[in-house]
């Protein structure tokens, strides 16, 4: 099969993505298209892009409305494996014929094609040709794949004369291949900073919204290094936790980082990580958690919805490195609270009820009340945790009693 590739940031796809991929269905030069979302980008260091996960879960959406007739899958291996996505790691990693054949066969295509030896293009605009030579390992990356360009009415290019100028520059033929397209010209930059969403798929306007992307600068008041952690964790946690619970923590990371910059700013960095890694645990098995909230806190937590708390501080510690006994207890105390709780530990708890995605009740008015009076909010929330305790006559646990009598006082 002929199988076209187009990676990129998506931060976020939009349409002319979207135009790029049809017209390349059109040149009939591909059978199928592998979107492959960045992770961690080479030519986008720092936290100029949003981070990995809420990338591809968006191009995931956009894909999964926009092409229902065309086989156009997203990839998540510049997720999956470590060390910088220079595109010819990706290429490597993605043509290998282990990783290919369970790709296409997980995505629904026939198996008598699967098997088939497949030819690669690399699905770009003609732009590229101009300065291709200076990407990582050029002449290797055009031994692996072909091109496929797309050429747009009045863009300048000589596809031609660009074809020769690679020729003797690296001293063989490269295949190029060229389509027309004429649909959207847009920028992702130009949408982040307009919030203009007329160019993207509704279901990317929908998560944009959904997840508050693009408002502000969300890292605003963290460090790099704190940043660099926030990034390089997203993608590790992807092997931990599913879609929902995924995009939540990192919320509860970037809306804990929004009140340490209110409340505190020396807490900033602790907040970002805190928030980020507060559910890391919820995913692994019970009795996995049961023995690592043991670990930590002995019987303090025995119920099953609870137990990923102290677990998640033993997961923190144990695989993601972090020793900082304050961050440690914001995330072993983010589901009872406990008496005489720290700045930290009330920013996790309040992030976690409130981050963007969060729908379970309309909480508008405790959104407004955490960027004003972090307790009043706290007092809010823990009334109506109270409420529900009481009318499903459930036992409240002592630490939620203690933190209850602490914050109602
Ligand atoms: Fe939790
Ligand atoms: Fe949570």
């Amino acid at each position: 099969m002929n199988i076209g590739i187009l990676g990129g940031a998506f931060d976020p796809f939009h349409k002319g993505h979207e135009s790029l991929i049809k017209g390349a269905f059109k040149s009939k030069l591909v059978d199928v298209v592998i979107v492959v979302p960045s992770g961690r980008s080479p030519f986008k260091p720092g936290h100029m892009i949003s981070p990995a996960p809420y990338r591809y879960y968006m191009t995931k959406e956009a894909v999964g409305s926009d092409f229902k007739d065309e086989p156009v899958f997203v990839s998540d291996i510049e997720m999956t494996y470590s060390g910088t996505s220079f595109t010819i790691n990706t290429l490597r990693e993605l043509s290998k014929p282990t990783y290919i054949r369970t790709f296409l066969e997980s995505n629904g295509v026939d198996l008598k094609r699967v098997k088939e030896n497949h030819k690669y293009y690399w699905i770009t605009g003609s732009d590229v040709l101009t300065s291709f030579e200076k990407w990582h390992e050029p002449e290797k990356i055009l031994k692996i794949t072909g091109m496929l360009v797309a050429s747009r009415p009045g863009d300048g290019v000589d596809i031609k004369e660009q074809v020769k100028r690679l020729e003797s520059l690296f001293g063989f033929k490269p295949d190029i291949q060229t389509f027309d397209i004429k649909g959207v010209e847009a920028a992702s930059s130009d949408i982040r900073i307009s919030r203009d969403y007329k160019n993207v798929p509704d279901s990317v306007a929908d998560f944009i919204r959904t997840h508050a992307l693009y408002e502000g600068d969300p890292f605003e008041g963290a460090s790099d290094e704190a940043c660099e952690c926030f990034y390089e964790y997203a993608i590790k946690l992807y092997r931990y936790l599913g879609q929902n619970r995924l995009l939540h923590t990192l919320n509860v990371g970037i809306l804990s980082l929004k009140y340490a910059r209110i409340y505190d700013k020396n807490l900033c960095d602790r907040a970002l990580i805190a928030g980020e890694l507060h559910d890391c645990a919820k995913e692994l098995d019970e009795e996995q958690q049961r023995d690592m909230a043991y670990e930590l806190v002995g019987d303090l937590f025995t119920e099953k919805k609870i137990l990923h708390s102290p677990a998640g501080a033993v997961l923190a510690s144990r695989e993601f490195g972090i020793t900082d006994p304050g961050i440690l207890d914001a995330i072993t105390y983010h589901t009872t609270g406990r008496g005489g709780m720290t700045l930290l530990e009330k920013i996790v708890y309040l992030a976690d009820k409130l981050e963007p995605s969060r729908t379970y009740a309309d909480l508008s008015k405790e959104r407004e009340l955490a960027v004003t009076d972090i307790d009043a909010a706290l007092r809010m929330c823990v009334k109506s945790t109270k409420k529900k305790f009481e009318s499903r006559g459930q036992k409240v646990h002592p630490l939620t009693v203690d933190f209850m009598k602490d914050i109602l006082l």
